[in-house]
């Protein structure tokens, strides 16, 4: 085991205040953490298992970025390029936005909910913030992300635009909650996710991560995803490559209540 990730792990038995005053004590000196004891592995391979059955690569679109109101519901994000525009971070990556306002096709809402509070305390947010849809303008753009096998990569960067909405929301601090839902060796087998740990390391943090574990970073890492399985055949039909869940805090937009979001959506 790497002692970067040692150093780094908290196992969670229970979120109360102590809990959650070491995780983020592990935030503040490492930069990022990782938490396990939160989700249970055999239900996270039997999510995975449930999108893959569900999921159809017919359903893949691309999404205009002025068109906000697309992601707060069912939406299978394609994304290729990124080279240009603010915030944008060249990547290949298929993204089920699932947001809990709208239907639980993949069975995964429980997960995200449990994903959605434990985000929320360590913000320090009451725990059931926007887990019935838009508060505050905010909403948690739940969702799983798959790097396909076959080339799915995101280019190094660090969370510049999501941390903004953090600060123009007065939290303290910036964090980026991530389910792990696929391993290293098994479900791919070379390239994955890093961070630039302090001192310089490039940290490939799967290779020692379990199903259901959570890593956390905050704003200031450098960060991103190396080629999946570059050498393999791509075949979007697949649901094989690199998956994870997260729910980032997301400002909407347009001002509108979650009730005339409710009415639109009937
Ligand atoms: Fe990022």
């Amino acid at each position: 085991m790497n002692s970067a990730i040692l150093d780094a792990t908290v196992h969670v038995t229970d979120l109360d205040a102590a809990t959650i005053a070491k995780i983020r004590g592990v935030l503040a000196e490492h930069t990022f953490a990782r938490v396990t004891g939160l989700f249970d592995p055999e239900a996270i391979q039997a999510a995975r298992e449930r999108i893959r059955a569900k999921f159809s690569s017919g359903n893949d679109r691309k999404h205009d970025p002025r068109d906000a109101d697309a992601l707060l519901r069912n939406f299978q994000k394609l994304v290729v390029g990124g080279t240009q525009g603010v915030n944008s971070v060249p990547r290949f990556v298929r993204m089920f936005y699932n947001p809990l306002m709208d239907e639980d096709i993949f069975g995964m809402h429980d997960t995200f909910r449990n994903l959605v509070r434990f985000r929320n305390l360590l913000y320090g947010l009451q725990a059931d913030f926007t887990l019935s849809g838009i508060e505050q303008d905010m909403w948690s753009a739940t969702r799983i992300q798959h790097y396909p096998r076959g080339g799915g990569f995101m280019a190094p960067h660090s969370d510049v635009g999501t941390a903004t909405v953090s600060r123009d929301a007065g939290l303290a601090g910036y964090v980026q909650v991530i389910l792990i839902m696929s391993r290293k060796g098994v479900d791919f087998q070379t390239g994955g996710a890093y961070i630039d740990v302090i001192g310089g390391e490039r940290l490939f943090f799967e290779s020692y991560c379990n199903l259901g574990d959570v890593v956390i970073y905050d704003g200031r890492v450098n960060h991103g995803v190396e080629d999946i399985d570059a050498l393999e055949p791509l075949d979007m039909s697949s649901l094989d490559g690199r998956l994870v869940a997260m729910a980032t805090l997301f400002k909407h937009f347009k001002t509108r209540s979650n009730e005339e979001y409710q009415s639109l959506m009937k």
